[in-house]
């Protein structure tokens, strides 16, 4: 994937977070306080209004622009974690015009160490992790098997919702779902679910 690429599926990931936008907020509402969709909307707006000036830009540029625009935009919880994931990823692809298989595994790979150590979170806590961590476990996996991007983000994506499913299994640990304890039992977690929406269009965009 080109940095041109890079730029277009990350407008995608906005589109696809608008449409998601009241279902996110509404999963928000039984478990937290209901602005997940709309911080992810907010903030994937701004970031769609500087997609024009990164044009040419390596991928590093992109993805580092991504997070600080979402930490600085987003006032919940999901903005930091979300902004430090791909300040994280656009770190590790500093300089880049081209972006491949094991690049986007290494960027995960950060970009979740970067959630675990800005949200003072593992996993089985109820959070963004609880997809993200065995998507990137499920794709390092496939991988072994498969260099085709397509059929490991697949692998990912699985493993993503399987993840998002536990969520409902788990009570919540961290972040403001945790204030209703055993309450969130039952409920899946609008993080969670995010990231998932985020991998399906990464995955789309293939
Ligand atoms: N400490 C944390 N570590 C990882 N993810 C977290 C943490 N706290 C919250 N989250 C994620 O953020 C999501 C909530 O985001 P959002 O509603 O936008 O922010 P807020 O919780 O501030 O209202 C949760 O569903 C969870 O996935
Ligand atoms: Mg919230």
């Amino acid at each position: 994937m080109d940095s041109n690429k890079v730029l277009e599926t990350i407008k995608a990931i906005g589109d696809k977070i608008d449409a998601e936008k009241d279902y996110l907020t509404e999963l928000d509402n039984i478990i937290g306080d209901g602005d997940h969709g709309i911080n992810m909307a907010r903030g994937f707006q701004m970031v769609e209004s500087k997609l024009p000036s990164l044009e040419g830009k390596d991928i590093g540029t992109i993805l580092k622009t991504v997070g600080m625009t979402l930490v600085s935009t987003v006032g919940g919880s999901s903005g930091p974690l979300y902004g430090t994931a791909f300040m994280k990823a656009g770190m590790a692809m500093a300089g880049k015009m081209d972006m491949d298989l094991n690049d986007f595994l290494s960027c995960l790979d950060v970009a979740i160490e970067g959630v675990k150590m800005r949200g003072k979170s593992t996993q089985g806590e109820k959070t963004m992790l609880d997809a993200m961590i065995p998507a990137l476990d499920a794709m390092r996996t496939a991988t072994e098997n498969s260099s085709d991007s397509k059929t490991v983000l697949a692998a990912g994506i699985e493993a993503a919702k399987a993840g998002v499913e536990y969520t409902k299994t788990i009570i919540a640990t961290k972040g403001r779902a945790s204030y209703i304890g055993e309450r969130s039992l039952g409920h899946q977690d609008p993080g969670a679910t995010s990231f998932t929406d985020i991998l399906e269009t990464i995955g789309s965009a293939l």
